[in-house]
């Protein structure tokens, strides 16, 4: 169709052809690295943001319940107080005051499971025990907001070894949890029984709010929550769950998330046996057959 000369010239035009598509390819290239790595710094900048009101609030709130209350007592004289007030100011300070120290702790405990150099008591412990007195405090708040809380622990748990303290503490801030993100008429169910290999497997559930596998990486990581827009509710710093992590992992255990959006979560822990509490971790792989109740 083409003679030497035209077919010259389609090549040329070929060739430029080809040449501007690439530029093109090239230049969209660029526009979407660009764009995208415009889109990773607006979310970084996002969460930042969202992590620096979130703090601000979670440290202003009981800050201002301390200022305005403490202010009204030491102007009793100028306004008097009833003994009433008086006593239920003075349990609004100290709660307030309970609450920022309780931040304040979670942020020193974080810090100082980060630098490696924390060390723990551990002694003979019944752990079945310790999740019960753990489980009775958060029952009351659940008949009160109409969650069902059902608990199975195995009498014939074997003895571990920890830090009885710690782990009312990784207990507590799982189950704080479990009500916090679990709306009325839902479920949290706690169970613990022996393990095949002479440990103790407790499994924390509850049939609340759920979390993407995205989601569950933000959860893990201190300080990250799930939905920290300024319309969030609940409130909380985000270091329950890394510290408890990682204070499982120091008892030579596992803790693993089993969660799906919209449909509960599953926090499964499992404890070696006594003789194995400073064993490492076992290796990732190994987790999951580990953990499957
Ligand atoms: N059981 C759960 N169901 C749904 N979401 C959860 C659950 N547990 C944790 N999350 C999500 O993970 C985030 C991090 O949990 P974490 O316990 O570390 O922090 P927090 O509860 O927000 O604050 P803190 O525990 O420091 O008071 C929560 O804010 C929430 O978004
Ligand atoms: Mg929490």
């Amino acid at each position: 169709m083409f003679g030497p000369v035209g077919q010259a010239k389609s090549s040329s035009l070929l060739d430029e052809y080809s040449s501007l598509l690439s530029d093109a390819v090239m230049r969209h290239r660029a526009r979407a690295a660009e764009h995208s790595a415009r889109v990773e710094a607006e979310i970084a900048n996002k969460m930042k943001s969202e992590f620096i009101s979130n703090m601000s609030h979670e440290l202003r709130t009981p800050l201002n319940t301390i200022i305005g209350f403490s202010k009204l007592l030491a102007e009793h004289e100028q306004r008097p107080l009833g003994g009433k007030e008086v006593a239920e100011y003075g349990a609004l300070i100290h709660d307030a005051a309970d609450h920022l120290l309780a931040i304040i702790n979670d942020i020193l405990e974080i810090s100082k499971l980060q630098s490696g150099k924390y060390t723990l008591e551990k002694r003979q412990t019944n752990i079945g025990e310790i999740l019960a007195g753990a489980v009775k405090s958060y029952q009351m708040m659940a008949s009160e907001a109409h969650v069902d809380f059902k608990t199975d622990i195995a009498p014939d748990l074997p003895t571990t070894r920890g830090d009885p303290a710690k782990l009312r503490q990784i207990f507590m801030n799982i189950l704080s949890n479990a009500m916090k993100f679990t709306p009325a008429n839902g479920m949290i169910a706690v169970t613990a029984r022996p393990s095949a290999d002479g440990g103790v497997l407790i499994a924390i559930r509850d049939s609340g709010l759920g979390m993407s596998a995205e989601q569950i990486d933000i959860a893990l990581t201190p300080f990250g929550q799930v939905d920290s827009s300024r319309s969030r509710w609940r409130e909380g710093a985000g270091l329950g769950l890394p510290i408890a992590k990682a204070l499982v992992e120091l008892h030579g255990g596992l803790l693993e998330l089993r969660s799906k959006k919209g449909s509960g979560t599953d926090v499964v822990m499992a404890f070696p046996a006594d003789d194995n509490v400073n064993a490492p971790a076992p290796a990732e792989t190994q987790s999951h057959a580990a953990l499957t109740p």
